[in-house]
């Protein structure tokens, strides 16, 4: 007779398994020193946060890649979102248990551990294609290859991080491709984006928003000169405020190179969301934008925690994979941007008073009792 399985805690964990994959390089005959297992340890924890970050990023891209998005499954999404950007900011903080080992210590086992890198961490590049980094963004290393060339085995084969990473760019669309195809369909003042009127209604709500946009700016300018004196100040203001009135010209009238009526769709839908986001239909998209702006926050923070961390340990020497090391991080740290335009929203959007008002509040669920 067979008995119910009687779980046990290490079984489950694989916990011996886990605790005999800290003794580095095979080739060592003697023990890894204390700040080595450190080293190796926080590492491989950070690679178990990158598991469970592609889990859950790879959730929330299938549902936004689908041709229909329920409302309620937007909750299952935003909890998705929520995950990601918790360990992020967790992950983020255990770079200070990394900055316990010393210059001097770390430089013990370093030459050792050359040509390799956190730059071959191949599921770090998954997590960055499948939310949709671009890569004609990336910060150059070399050629134009090089950030697949480096994840090749010794012989030049492709090894399994290769083979991970080419296998996600497979796997499309990304984050952002499928979100940008969700807000796409989002309805503007209550027309459907396959609506014959869909165009009239687009061209409508923009430019009731563009003016509306353009006397706040023109207001807050006012009040801006009225209290700052000198002319030279009043020119700058000028410039700014004007600045800020033609980019969101630009930004909501996209040349064709830019995207065109395509973009300025995904964007007005932006807009939209933001600003009529207390109708019920609208609050879990909203949900949605903000938490992804959250989770970019949190990866841009995370990228410059690193490269804190890398100042203090290393200074600014030669990266172990051959980069400017803390240089080469702080751009990319600059330069990743994903939701580029979620954040410019933020730029755009106005005061709830001075919105134009709603065509059809109904139509997201709105009722008045008056
Ligand atoms: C003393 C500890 C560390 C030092 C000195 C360090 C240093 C560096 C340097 C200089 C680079 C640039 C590439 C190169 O030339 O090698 C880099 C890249 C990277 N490191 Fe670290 N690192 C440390 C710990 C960590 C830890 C704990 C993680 C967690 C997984 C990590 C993840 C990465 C990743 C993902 C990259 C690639 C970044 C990119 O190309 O965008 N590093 N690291």
């Amino acid at each position: 007779m067979t008995h119910p399985r009687r779980t046990t805690y290490w079984d489950y964990i694989h916990v011996e398994d886990l605790l005999s994959l800290q003794g580095g390089l095979p080739e060592d005959i003697a023990d890894p020193s204390n700040d080595e297992v450190l080293f190796i340890t926080v590492h491989q924890v950070f690679e178990l946060w990158f598991q469970l970050v592609l889990r859950e990023l790879n959730s929330a891209r299938d549902l936004f890649g689908r041709d229909l998005v329920q409302e309620q499954e937007l909750s299952g999404a935003v909890a998705s979102l929520r995950r990601i950007s918790t360990i992020l900011a967790v992950a983020a903080d255990h770079f200070r248990v990394m900055e316990t080992l010393p210059t001097r210590e770390y430089l013990e086992f370093r030459k050792k551990l050359m040509p390799a890198s956190g730059g071959q961490s191949a599921q770090m590049r998954q997590i960055e294609i499948l939310f949709g980094l671009d890569d004609r963004d990336r910060v150059p290393l070399g050629d134009k290859d090089w950030h697949m060339n480096i994840l090749r085995e010794a012989d030049g084969s492709e090894g399994p991080a290769y083979k991970r990473v080419a296998g996600q760019m497979e796997d499309g669309p990304s984050l952002r491709d499928a979100i940008d195809s969700w807000l796409l369909r989002t309805p503007i003042d209550g027309v459907a984006h396959e609506d014959p009127d869909a165009d009239v209604a687009l061209e409508r709500f923009i430019s009731r928003y563009l003016a509306a946009h353009q006397g706040e700016v023109e207001a807050n300018l006012e009040y801006s000169k009225s209290i700052m004196e000198g002319d030279a100040a009043h020119e700058n203001l000028e410039d700014r405020y004007r600045w800020e009135a033609k980019s969101a010209e630009k930004f909501l009238r996209p040349s064709e190179d830019e995207g065109g009526a395509r973009i300025a769709r995904i964007r007005a839908a932006m807009i939209f969301i933001e600003t009529y986001r207390e109708l019920p239909l609208l609050a879990w998209p909203r949900e949605v934008l903000n938490e992804l702006v959250r989770v970019e926050q949190r990866f841009l923070i995370f990228r410059q925690r690193h490269a804190r961390m890398v100042e203090r340990v290393i200074g600014s020497r030669t990266g172990t994979g051959g980069s400017e090391g803390v240089k080469y991080l702080d751009e990319t740290a600059l330069r990743y941007r994903i939701f580029r335009d979620l954040w410019a929203v933020r730029t755009l959007m106005i005061r709830p008073g001075a919105t134009p008002k709603l065509e059809r509040p109904e139509f997201y669920g709105f009722r008045s009792d008056g």
